[in-house]
Protein backbone atom coordinates (compact mmCIF):
# COMPACT_ATOMS: atom_id res chain seq x y z
CA UNK A 1 0.00 0.00 0.00
CA UNK A 2 1.28 3.05 -0.99
CA UNK A 3 2.00 5.64 2.25
CA UNK A 4 0.20 8.64 2.77
CA UNK A 5 2.03 12.12 2.41
CA UNK A 6 2.29 13.54 6.19
CA UNK A 7 1.80 16.89 4.94
CA UNK A 8 3.32 19.39 7.60
CA UNK A 9 4.50 18.26 10.85
CA UNK A 10 3.63 19.60 14.21
CA UNK A 11 7.05 21.74 14.54
CA UNK A 12 6.32 23.76 11.60
CA UNK A 13 2.83 24.87 12.34
CA UNK A 14 2.62 28.69 12.76
CA UNK A 15 -0.68 30.56 14.04
CA UNK A 16 -2.24 32.61 11.13
CA UNK A 17 -1.65 29.60 8.41
CA UNK A 18 -3.44 26.57 6.86
CA UNK A 19 -2.99 23.34 8.29
CA UNK A 20 -3.12 20.08 6.14
CA UNK A 21 -1.61 17.08 7.27
CA UNK A 22 -1.71 13.31 8.72
CA UNK A 23 -1.47 13.10 13.08
CA UNK A 24 -1.82 10.66 15.34
CA UNK A 25 -4.83 11.14 17.90
CA UNK A 26 -2.91 11.20 21.00
CA UNK A 27 -5.87 11.99 23.38
CA UNK A 28 -9.70 12.58 22.76
CA UNK A 29 -11.97 14.46 24.96
CA UNK A 30 -15.71 15.83 24.38
CA UNK A 31 -16.11 18.68 26.19
CA UNK A 32 -18.99 21.36 26.87
CA UNK A 33 -18.31 25.41 25.70
CA UNK A 34 -19.81 28.42 28.24
CA UNK A 35 -23.09 28.15 25.98
CA UNK A 36 -23.67 24.10 27.45
CA UNK A 37 -22.95 22.85 23.34
CA UNK A 38 -20.46 20.44 22.97
CA UNK A 39 -16.93 20.34 21.44
CA UNK A 40 -13.94 17.85 20.93
CA UNK A 41 -10.73 18.40 22.70
CA UNK A 42 -8.27 16.73 20.39
CA UNK A 43 -4.91 16.18 21.11
CA UNK A 44 -2.56 16.06 17.85
CA UNK A 45 0.91 13.92 17.48
CA UNK A 46 3.65 13.32 15.48
CA UNK A 47 7.61 13.00 15.81
CA UNK A 48 8.18 16.18 16.14
CA UNK A 49 5.70 17.50 18.86
CA UNK A 50 2.47 17.38 19.73
CA UNK A 51 -0.47 20.10 20.02
CA UNK A 52 -3.76 20.50 20.92
CA UNK A 53 -7.13 20.94 18.42
CA UNK A 54 -10.64 21.58 19.15
CA UNK A 55 -13.95 20.71 16.82
CA UNK A 56 -16.32 23.10 17.37
CA UNK A 57 -19.10 21.79 14.67
CA UNK A 58 -20.99 18.59 14.51
CA UNK A 59 -19.11 17.55 17.80
CA UNK A 60 -21.03 14.16 18.83
CA UNK A 61 -20.26 12.95 15.69
CA UNK A 62 -16.94 13.87 14.96
CA UNK A 63 -16.09 12.51 18.91
CA UNK A 64 -17.39 8.85 17.80
CA UNK A 65 -15.59 9.34 14.11
CA UNK A 66 -11.83 8.61 15.63
CA UNK A 67 -10.21 7.04 18.74
CA UNK A 68 -7.07 7.49 20.82
CA UNK A 69 -4.17 6.05 18.43
CA UNK A 70 -6.14 6.30 15.06
CA UNK A 71 -4.42 8.53 12.28
CA UNK A 72 -6.33 11.12 11.04
CA UNK A 73 -5.82 13.46 7.68
CA UNK A 74 -7.24 17.25 8.51
CA UNK A 75 -7.85 20.89 7.24
CA UNK A 76 -7.30 23.60 9.74
CA UNK A 77 -6.36 26.66 10.91
CA UNK A 78 -3.87 27.38 13.19
CA UNK A 79 -4.45 30.00 15.69
CA UNK A 80 -3.04 31.17 18.87
CA UNK A 81 -4.54 30.66 22.32
CA UNK A 82 -3.51 31.37 25.91
CA UNK A 83 -0.30 32.18 23.94
CA UNK A 84 0.21 28.58 22.37
CA UNK A 85 -1.09 27.34 19.16
CA UNK A 86 -4.36 25.43 18.62
CA UNK A 87 -6.08 23.93 15.93
CA UNK A 88 -9.50 24.77 14.73
CA UNK A 89 -10.21 21.59 12.46
CA UNK A 90 -12.32 22.13 9.92
CA UNK A 91 -12.42 18.54 8.21
CA UNK A 92 -11.10 15.23 9.08
CA UNK A 93 -10.98 11.94 7.41
CA UNK A 94 -9.54 9.03 9.36
CA UNK A 95 -6.30 7.34 7.41
CA UNK A 96 -5.72 3.42 8.00
CA UNK A 97 -2.65 2.33 9.87
CA UNK A 98 -1.11 0.59 6.97
CA UNK A 99 -1.64 3.78 5.17
CA UNK A 100 1.16 5.79 7.23
CA UNK A 101 4.90 5.39 7.53
CA UNK A 102 5.25 5.34 11.36
CA UNK A 103 8.22 6.71 11.68
CA UNK A 104 6.58 10.55 11.50
CA UNK A 105 4.61 10.04 13.96
CA UNK A 106 7.22 8.66 17.34
CA UNK A 107 9.57 11.19 18.23
CA UNK A 108 13.03 9.37 18.27
CA UNK A 109 16.05 9.90 20.19
CA UNK A 110 18.74 12.32 18.69
CA UNK A 111 21.36 10.19 19.61
CA UNK A 112 23.61 7.62 17.71
CA UNK A 113 21.76 4.66 18.96
CA UNK A 114 24.14 2.09 17.64
CA UNK A 115 27.19 3.88 19.23
CA UNK A 116 25.15 3.94 22.82
CA UNK A 117 24.60 0.02 22.43
CA UNK A 118 28.27 -0.14 21.82
CA UNK A 119 28.97 1.85 25.23
CA UNK A 120 26.88 -0.61 26.82
CA UNK A 121 28.21 -3.69 25.41
CA UNK A 122 31.70 -2.21 26.24
CA UNK A 123 31.12 -1.53 29.53
CA UNK A 124 29.09 -4.83 30.95
CA UNK A 125 32.51 -6.50 29.26
CA UNK A 126 34.77 -4.37 31.77
CA UNK A 127 32.77 -4.72 34.93
CA UNK A 128 35.45 -6.85 37.06
CA UNK A 129 32.87 -7.81 39.60
CA UNK A 130 31.63 -11.17 38.04
CA UNK A 131 28.29 -11.38 39.28
CA UNK A 132 27.47 -8.17 38.24
CA UNK A 133 28.97 -8.73 35.24
CA UNK A 134 27.15 -12.61 34.44
CA UNK A 135 24.03 -11.14 35.26
CA UNK A 136 23.82 -7.98 32.49
CA UNK A 137 25.42 -10.63 30.17
CA UNK A 138 22.48 -13.45 31.40
CA UNK A 139 19.76 -10.21 30.58
CA UNK A 140 20.59 -8.99 27.74
CA UNK A 141 21.33 -12.76 25.93
CA UNK A 142 17.25 -12.52 25.47
CA UNK A 143 16.85 -11.17 22.46
CA UNK A 144 13.29 -10.07 23.18
CA UNK A 145 14.87 -7.64 26.34
CA UNK A 146 17.81 -6.71 24.13
CA UNK A 147 15.54 -5.24 21.14
CA UNK A 148 13.26 -3.25 23.72
CA UNK A 149 15.73 -2.00 25.53
CA UNK A 150 17.06 -0.40 22.06
CA UNK A 151 13.90 1.20 21.13
CA UNK A 152 12.48 1.95 24.58
CA UNK A 153 11.65 5.34 25.75
CA UNK A 154 12.47 5.92 28.86
CA UNK A 155 9.22 7.86 29.78
CA UNK A 156 5.59 9.12 28.44
CA UNK A 157 6.56 12.91 29.31
CA UNK A 158 9.14 14.85 30.76
CA UNK A 159 12.67 13.03 29.99
CA UNK A 160 14.11 11.35 27.02
CA UNK A 161 10.39 10.52 25.94
CA UNK A 162 11.18 9.09 22.84
CA UNK A 163 12.37 6.14 20.97
CA UNK A 164 15.49 5.37 22.15
CA UNK A 165 15.22 7.42 25.17
CA UNK A 166 15.91 4.79 27.84
CA UNK A 167 19.49 3.52 25.69
CA UNK A 168 20.60 7.67 25.61
CA UNK A 169 19.58 8.32 29.28
CA UNK A 170 21.49 4.95 30.17
CA UNK A 171 24.47 6.18 27.59
CA UNK A 172 24.52 9.45 29.25
CA UNK A 173 24.48 7.93 33.40
CA UNK A 174 27.51 5.43 31.93
CA UNK A 175 29.37 8.55 30.66
CA UNK A 176 28.55 10.51 34.22
CA UNK A 177 29.93 7.24 36.36
CA UNK A 178 33.04 7.76 34.44
CA UNK A 179 33.34 11.48 35.27
CA UNK A 180 32.37 10.76 39.33
CA UNK A 181 34.54 7.56 40.12
CA UNK A 182 37.81 9.71 38.28
CA UNK A 183 36.94 12.35 40.98
CA UNK A 184 36.04 9.72 43.87
CA UNK A 185 38.10 7.02 43.38
CA UNK A 186 36.85 4.81 46.27
CA UNK A 187 32.75 4.47 45.01
CA UNK A 188 32.35 1.05 43.68
CA UNK A 189 32.15 1.20 39.90
CA UNK A 190 30.86 -1.67 38.83
CA UNK A 191 27.92 -1.32 41.24
CA UNK A 192 27.16 2.25 39.63
CA UNK A 193 27.60 0.65 36.04
CA UNK A 194 25.19 -2.00 36.46
CA UNK A 195 23.27 0.67 38.18
CA UNK A 196 23.00 2.65 35.07
CA UNK A 197 22.27 0.18 32.71
CA UNK A 198 19.60 -1.66 34.83
CA UNK A 199 17.37 0.86 37.29
CA UNK A 200 15.40 1.58 34.30
CA UNK A 201 15.01 -1.81 32.57
CA UNK A 202 11.38 -2.22 33.82
CA UNK A 203 10.40 0.75 31.60
CA UNK A 204 10.39 -1.75 28.65
CA UNK A 205 7.41 -3.47 30.20
CA UNK A 206 6.24 -0.11 31.89
CA UNK A 207 5.91 1.62 28.56
CA UNK A 208 3.64 1.05 24.92
CA UNK A 209 5.45 2.49 22.04
CA UNK A 210 5.09 0.37 19.41
CA UNK A 211 2.22 2.65 18.05
CA UNK A 212 1.96 6.42 19.05
CA UNK A 213 1.62 7.95 21.39
CA UNK A 214 3.98 6.38 23.71
CA UNK A 215 1.87 5.73 27.00
CA UNK A 216 1.81 3.10 29.73
CA UNK A 217 0.93 -0.53 29.81
CA UNK A 218 -1.69 -2.36 32.37
CA UNK A 219 1.34 -3.31 33.58
CA UNK A 220 3.43 -0.38 33.77
CA UNK A 221 0.58 1.49 35.13
CA UNK A 222 -0.12 -1.52 37.91
CA UNK A 223 3.49 -2.26 38.79
CA UNK A 224 5.89 0.12 38.28
CA UNK A 225 9.27 -0.23 36.66
CA UNK A 226 10.82 -0.49 39.61
CA UNK A 227 9.30 -3.47 40.26
CA UNK A 228 9.33 -4.85 37.05
CA UNK A 229 12.92 -4.47 36.68
CA UNK A 230 13.71 -6.44 40.19
CA UNK A 231 11.13 -8.95 38.37
CA UNK A 232 13.50 -9.16 35.26
CA UNK A 233 16.61 -9.60 37.56
CA UNK A 234 15.43 -12.01 39.84
CA UNK A 235 14.67 -14.02 37.16
CA UNK A 236 17.31 -13.89 35.36
CA UNK A 237 19.92 -14.60 39.10
CA UNK A 238 17.80 -17.94 39.29
CA UNK A 239 18.41 -18.72 35.33
CA UNK A 240 22.10 -18.70 36.23
CA UNK A 241 21.77 -19.86 39.50
CA UNK A 242 22.79 -17.01 41.90
CA UNK A 243 21.77 -16.29 45.20
CA UNK A 244 19.22 -13.00 45.02
CA UNK A 245 19.67 -10.96 47.59
CA UNK A 246 23.53 -11.41 48.89
CA UNK A 247 26.63 -9.38 47.75
CA UNK A 248 27.01 -6.97 45.48
CA UNK A 249 23.32 -8.29 43.42
CA UNK A 250 22.05 -6.74 47.00
CA UNK A 251 23.96 -3.46 46.61
CA UNK A 252 22.80 -3.15 42.87
CA UNK A 253 19.01 -4.11 43.83
CA UNK A 254 19.51 -1.35 46.91
CA UNK A 255 20.68 1.08 44.11
CA UNK A 256 17.90 -0.02 41.49
CA UNK A 257 14.97 0.33 44.20
CA UNK A 258 15.86 3.49 46.36
CA UNK A 259 16.97 5.30 42.76
CA UNK A 260 13.60 7.83 42.51
CA UNK A 261 15.04 8.93 46.03
CA UNK A 262 11.87 9.39 48.12
CA UNK A 263 9.48 7.27 49.06
CA UNK A 264 6.54 9.67 47.45
CA UNK A 265 8.32 9.25 44.11
CA UNK A 266 7.91 5.50 44.26
CA UNK A 267 10.96 4.17 45.66
CA UNK A 268 10.28 1.66 48.12
CA UNK A 269 13.77 2.42 49.89
CA UNK A 270 15.76 5.37 50.67
CA UNK A 271 19.66 6.10 49.01
CA UNK A 272 21.24 4.08 51.80
CA UNK A 273 24.96 3.38 50.75
CA UNK A 274 27.12 6.34 48.93
CA UNK A 275 26.62 4.57 45.17
CA UNK A 276 22.89 5.09 46.13
CA UNK A 277 23.19 8.36 47.07
CA UNK A 278 25.15 9.31 44.02
CA UNK A 279 23.45 7.40 41.43
CA UNK A 280 20.14 9.36 42.26
CA UNK A 281 21.78 12.30 42.14
CA UNK A 282 23.21 11.52 38.47
CA UNK A 283 19.88 10.00 37.63
CA UNK A 284 17.78 13.01 38.90
CA UNK A 285 20.19 15.60 37.07
CA UNK A 286 20.25 13.52 33.49
CA UNK A 287 16.05 13.71 33.90
CA UNK A 288 15.86 17.15 34.78
CA UNK A 289 18.36 18.68 32.10
CA UNK A 290 16.82 16.25 29.23
CA UNK A 291 13.51 18.11 30.73
CA UNK A 292 14.97 21.21 30.42
CA UNK A 293 16.47 20.58 26.84
CA UNK A 294 12.48 19.93 25.90
CA UNK A 295 11.80 22.98 27.00
CA UNK A 296 14.35 24.98 24.87
CA UNK A 297 12.90 23.26 22.07
CA UNK A 298 9.19 24.40 22.33
CA UNK A 299 10.26 27.89 23.59
CA UNK A 300 12.82 27.99 20.36
CA UNK A 301 10.54 31.22 18.25
CA UNK A 302 9.89 32.82 21.17
CA UNK A 303 13.11 35.16 20.09
CA UNK A 304 16.42 35.79 20.48
CA UNK A 305 18.75 34.85 23.62
CA UNK A 306 17.61 33.76 27.20
CA UNK A 307 13.71 33.18 27.06
CA UNK A 308 11.22 32.21 29.92
CA UNK A 309 9.40 28.52 29.85
CA UNK A 310 5.60 28.23 30.33
CA UNK A 311 4.68 27.68 33.90
CA UNK A 312 5.81 24.14 35.23
CA UNK A 313 2.95 22.82 37.52
CA UNK A 314 5.16 20.12 38.11
CA UNK A 315 8.16 21.97 39.64
CA UNK A 316 6.19 25.03 40.26
CA UNK A 317 8.17 27.66 38.21
CA UNK A 318 8.81 29.12 35.32
CA UNK A 319 12.55 28.20 33.40
CA UNK A 320 14.62 31.03 32.38
CA UNK A 321 16.47 29.45 29.35
CA UNK A 322 19.26 29.61 27.60
CA UNK A 323 19.22 29.48 23.61
CA UNK A 324 19.65 25.55 22.90
CA UNK A 325 22.97 23.77 23.26
CA UNK A 326 23.47 23.60 19.77
CA UNK A 327 22.93 26.85 19.29
CA UNK A 328 25.81 27.70 22.04
CA UNK A 329 27.93 24.99 20.76
CA UNK A 330 28.07 26.23 17.21
CA UNK A 331 28.64 29.81 18.64
CA UNK A 332 31.48 28.73 20.39
CA UNK A 333 33.03 26.66 17.47
CA UNK A 334 32.71 30.08 15.54
CA UNK A 335 34.47 31.81 18.11
CA UNK A 336 37.27 29.08 18.83
CA UNK A 337 37.74 29.25 14.86
CA UNK A 338 38.06 32.85 14.55
CA UNK A 339 40.95 32.93 17.05
CA UNK A 340 42.01 29.53 16.00
CA UNK A 341 42.79 28.09 19.04
CA UNK A 342 43.47 24.25 19.94
CA UNK A 343 41.08 22.72 22.81
CA UNK A 344 43.45 21.71 25.43
CA UNK A 345 41.23 19.48 27.65
CA UNK A 346 38.15 17.97 26.21
CA UNK A 347 34.91 19.81 27.35
CA UNK A 348 32.07 18.16 29.49
CA UNK A 349 30.03 18.15 26.13
CA UNK A 350 32.59 15.77 24.44
CA UNK A 351 32.40 14.00 27.15
CA UNK A 352 28.76 13.04 27.26
FE1 LIG B 1 13.32 5.23 37.33
FE1 LIG C 1 16.56 6.81 35.20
Amino acid sequence: MKKLDKGIYIKDIVPGKKVTGVFCVGAKNLLKKRDGNPFVGVTLVDCSGQIEARIWDDAERHFEAFNKGDFISIEAEAVEFNQKIQLKINGLSQVPGEGVDISHFLPTSPCDLDKAWNKVERAIKEIKDASLRVLLTNIFKDIGIKKAFKRAPAAKRLHHAYIGGLLEHVANLLDLVKLVVRKYPYLKKDILVAASILHDIGKIRELSWDIPPIDYTDEGRLMGHINIGIEIIDRSLKEIGLNENTGSILILKHIILSHHGQREYGSPVLPMTEEAMVFHLLDDMDAKLNFLSGLKDVAKDNGEGYRWSDYQRLFERYFYLPPEAQELLEKEKAHSEDKKEEPTQPGLWDLL
